[in-house]
């Protein structure tokens, strides 16, 4: 059976990855920081004998390094690099080493896992899907160092999935606004929604169709493709302040 590794899998989307790459058959490794938290995602899963946990903190580079080296060695077909936060705020009233911590879980984590697990996915003819984000499309004003981090996220995918085109199928996702635990934990004021808002079935869903369909840059769902198109007609300086406006708690 093919193995995949799911990073984050105790949150949102990667409960949803979780459930929907059961679904098309495959065994899942499912990583997280917290047991507990796993358990409830293995809960939600049909077949939870066939599936397995592996635990590391990926703001710490020595439970990332150890990760890695727990495998390499194992015949993984599949990685999602999907673990991730933000910190919402005003850059400098925020904690430097939060704001490093989202540098290190949301690029500097994938871009090593991804770096020693390449060689075993394309030997496989496998796949790789990274959880990027509409966040890396324009200057986020209080989301500063997220918005960034995604652009480099974006930017890093697109470039791999050019250099292993034929060997490998790259997804480089980028989702809006969707109800899962991102908002609490970057600490996002209460009750400020979005309209743009997309379930994460349905964010999942897209990523897995646009992988059946070789690979690519995926906006899910209507609303996330309408706002791509706003970010993109928009100019910088209207965006800028219409974004600090908006983003300002
Ligand atoms: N929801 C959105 O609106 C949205 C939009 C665009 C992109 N995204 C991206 O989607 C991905 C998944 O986020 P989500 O929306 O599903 O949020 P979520 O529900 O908060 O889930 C985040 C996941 O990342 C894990 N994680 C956080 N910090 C970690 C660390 N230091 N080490 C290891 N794992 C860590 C969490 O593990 P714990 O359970 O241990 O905390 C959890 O499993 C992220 O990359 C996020 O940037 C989200």
């Amino acid at each position: 059976m093919k193995t995949v590794l799911v990073t984050g899998a105790s949150g949102g989307f990667g409960i949803e990855f979780a459930i929907q790459l059961e679904q098309q058959g495959y065994a899942l490794l499912l990583h997280g920081r917290d047991k507990a938290r796993l358990k409830l995602t293995l809960d939600a899963l049909e077949h939870p004998k066939r599936h397995s946990f592996v635990f590391a903190d990926l703001s710490s580079r020595k439970e990332t390094e150890d990760l890695i080296d727990s495998l390499v060695g194992r015949d993984l077909y599949g990685l999602v690099n999907n673990a991730g936060f933000g910190v919402w705020g005003g850059f400098s009233a925020k904690e430097s080493i939060a704001q490093a911590d989202v540098i290190r879980v949301d690029l500097l984590a994938p871009v090593m896992l991804a770096h020693a697990l390449l060689p075993c996915l394309i030997r496989n003819k496998g796949f790789m899907i990274n959880v990027s984000s509409l966040a890396a499309e324009t200057p986020l004003p209080y989301l500063a160092t997220y918005a960034a981090v995604k652009a480099g996220m974006t930017f890093w995918s697109e470039a791999i999935r050019a250099e292993h085109q034929g060997e490998i199928r790259v997804v480089t996702l980028a989702p809006g606004p969707s109800p899962t635990g991102f908002r609490d934990v970057s600490g996002a004021p209460k009750g400020k929604g979005s309209e743009f808002s997309t379930p994460a079935s349905k964010v999942v869903c897209s990523s897995l169709q646009a992988l059946a369909s070789g690979g690519g840059y995926c906006v899910p769902g209507w609303r996330h493709k309408l706002l791509w198109l706003i970010q993109k007609l928009t100019p910088r300086f209207i965006s800028l302040s219409l974004m600090a406006s908006y983003l300002k708690k």
